[in-house]
């Protein structure tokens, strides 16, 4: 995957940095800065392109996703972060994924699929990635999701039913609410800061 790797100075963590639909792995840099500014980055890009813009994976209409390309993205992402380890000698049990939008469902559908593939994530304006599965165990694993009352895109029961779904599998979940829409706010970023700095740091 096209990606950016950059040594931080204290290398125990690493932000793999997912961004939403038309960005690309640049966007998020600054939100990791403010995040952890010693950590490692992994910023990558999405596979898809949808009319030019990159994407994590296929959907067939807004908010409708390709279900199939989803478990085949998802895995090719997991596979991608097993050697990206090995070829930038990070931990592989210490990347914390920092996802807004598309880049945050494809970090949704990494907890869907595999039992901790994370130390734990941070989902921007999440959606349920998807519903006819049992989630693998994540018992423990701190995730920060970070959803809008009036955000188009998800509306406000779909991020608190991804909530209870990650809860049921183990996971430590902490559900901020913004009034920005859609939109990835600064409080919203500091509230991800806090939230990282008592579960992570
Ligand atoms: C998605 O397709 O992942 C969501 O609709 C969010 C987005 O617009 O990218």
């Amino acid at each position: 995957m096209k990606h950016i790797f950059i040594e931080g100075k204290d290398s125990q963590n690493t932000l793999l940095l997912l961004h939403g639909t038309g960005g690309t792995e640049r966007d998020l840099l600054p939100i990791a800065e403010m995040i952890d500014p010693e950590a490692n980055i992994l910023a990558v890009r999405g596979n898809i392109l949808e009319n030019g813009m990159p994407r994590f994976f296929k959907r067939l209409s807004e908010g409708v996703f390709d279900q199939a390309d989803l478990i085949k993205q998802t895995k090719t992402l997991n596979t991608f972060l097993n050697e990206a380890s090995v070829q930038y000698q990070f931990d592989r049990q210490n990347i914390v994924a920092v996802g807004y939008s598309n880049g945050a469902n494809i970090a949704a559908s990494l907890l869907f699929h595999y039992s901790k593939p994370l130390r734990a994530a941070i989902l921007h304006h999440p959606m349920v990635p998807r519903r006819d599965i049992k989630l693998p165990d994540q018992t423990g694993l701190p995730v920060f999701i970070g959803a809008g009352k009036n955000d188009p895109l998800c509306p406000q029961r779909e991020s608190v039913e991804l909530a209870h779904l990650l809860l049921g599998s183990g996971a430590k979940v902490s559900l901020h609410w913004e009034m920005n829409g859609h939109q990835l706010s600064r409080t919203e970023i500091m509230a991800a800061h806090e939230w990282y700095q008592t579960h992570i740091k």
